[in-house]
């Protein structure tokens, strides 16, 4: 997607072609920077303190992980190493294990002397799948938010309420939750997406509101709390959201406040869709609020909250008494009953082990 002029994936090989550059989303909206991973440290602390975040991103910078730890060190010993400081990095959004075993996976079998060169390609080719992955998503989103748009009177727009960042900077490029967005904006179809801020990173102030800026799609941020309300008076049409771990009976893991929203939603008849895509469903587990690893992250980023100060600088700002801890569990689970249909590279499937099964037979 575009940043002022220019089109960006959120990451790519630099011209060293050994060392990939990133788009590091801490300092975002107030600054563009773009930050240069060249070690596998570099690698597992941009996915640890979110440099880099969204489930497919991930996935891909640790592609690119091993790549570089293949570099250096292309033994099977190194290549275990790699993948488990890579894995502990962020437990809960799938990609990641999933990127991980498909590198492991590939390079095992080759010579020592081949890996390296074998690891770059794939994680390039990883990156470039997921740009088609999202474009798919996109084109069977598009067509819900057609019908929405049929049954309104001319010029009434859509309303769309999305939680968290699933949008490109989320992804390699177009986002999962945002690329039926983009579509439809292209289109032409009057649209408008509410913004739900999303603490406690406040992903979506941050990033899909600059996203949705940066492109012109007209949309309103939000506090967390004002969904439910907003859904009780007629003022949303649907929900999209993304998520970092489908279970193959279809509860959605995702970030941490998309259980109520889908909760309201059920209460008030409000269309609620997960887009994803295939790399996100973990085939391995069915009950997401059982057997999901939910990932606990520092109270501080409760405590402390982020933004530009008026001096221009961007600082962090205590709203809570020094003494008082805080817990944050940066995910939840939404089961599949609360889930109107899981919006796929390969069509819209019910919520559901025969939904997913239909769309996967491979996988059955
Ligand atoms: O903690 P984050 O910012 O990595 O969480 C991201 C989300 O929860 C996204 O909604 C999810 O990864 C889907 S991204 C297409």
């Amino acid at each position: 997607m575009k940043v002022g002029d220019q089109h960006y994936h959120t990451i790519w090989l630099n011209d060293d072609n050994k060392s990939v550059d990133i788009i590091d989303q801490r300092w975002l909206p107030h600054e563009f920077r773009v930050v240069t991973l060249r070690t596998i440290d570099d690698v597992a602390a941009a996915i640890r303190e979110m440099w880099v975040r969204g489930a497919p991103l991930i996935g891909v910078t640790a592609a690119y992980g091993v790549a570089i730890a293949m570099q250096d060190d292309s033994s099977d010993a190194a290549l275990d190493v790699v993948w488990e400081q890579l894995h502990e990095t962020r437990p809960t959004a799938i990609n990641l294990k999933w990127a991980l075993d498909e590198m492991r996976g590939l390079l095992r079998p080759l010579p020592p002397g081949e890996r390296s060169a074998a690891a770059y390609k794939r994680a390039a080719e990883i990156a470039q799948e997921d740009v088609e992955l999202n474009r798919r998503i996109g084109l069977n989103g598009l067509k819900i938010i057609r019908e929405i748009a049929a049954r309104k009177k001319p010029g009434e727009r859509v309303n769309i309420l999305t939680h968290c960042n699933a949008g490109w900077l989320a992804t390699v490029d177009y986002g999962t939750a945002t690329a039926p967005i983009y579509l439809a904006a292209e289109e032409g179809i009057p649209i408008h997406v509410y913004v739900d801020e999303t603490r406690p990173r406040n992903q979506g102030a941050q990033l899909t509101a600059w996203e949705l800026d940066g492109h012109g799609v007209p949309h309103t941020l939000i506090v967390d709390n004002a969904g439910g309300h907003l859904m009780q008076h007629g003022q949303v049409d649907m929900v999209i959201v993304g998520t970092d771990r489908t279970t193959a009976n279809g509860d959605v893991c995702n970030k941490i406040g998309t259980y109520l929203k889908a909760l309201a939603a059920k209460d008030n008849n409000v269309p609620f869709y997960v887009a994803l895509p295939s790399p996100t469903i973990d085939w391995a587990v069915r009950d997401g609020v059982k057997e999901i690893p939910i990932e606990e992250r520092n109270g501080d980023e409760v405590s402390l909250v982020q933004g530009r100060g008026e001096d221009g600088k961007i600082t962090r700002v205590r709203i809570s008494p020094e003494g008082s801890p805080a817990a944050n569990p940066a995910f939840d689970v939404t089961p599949a009953r609360l889930i109107t249909g899981l919006i796929t590279e390969r069509g819209i499937a019910e919520a559901s082990a025969a939904g997913l099964k239909s769309l996967f037979p491979e996988r059955t």
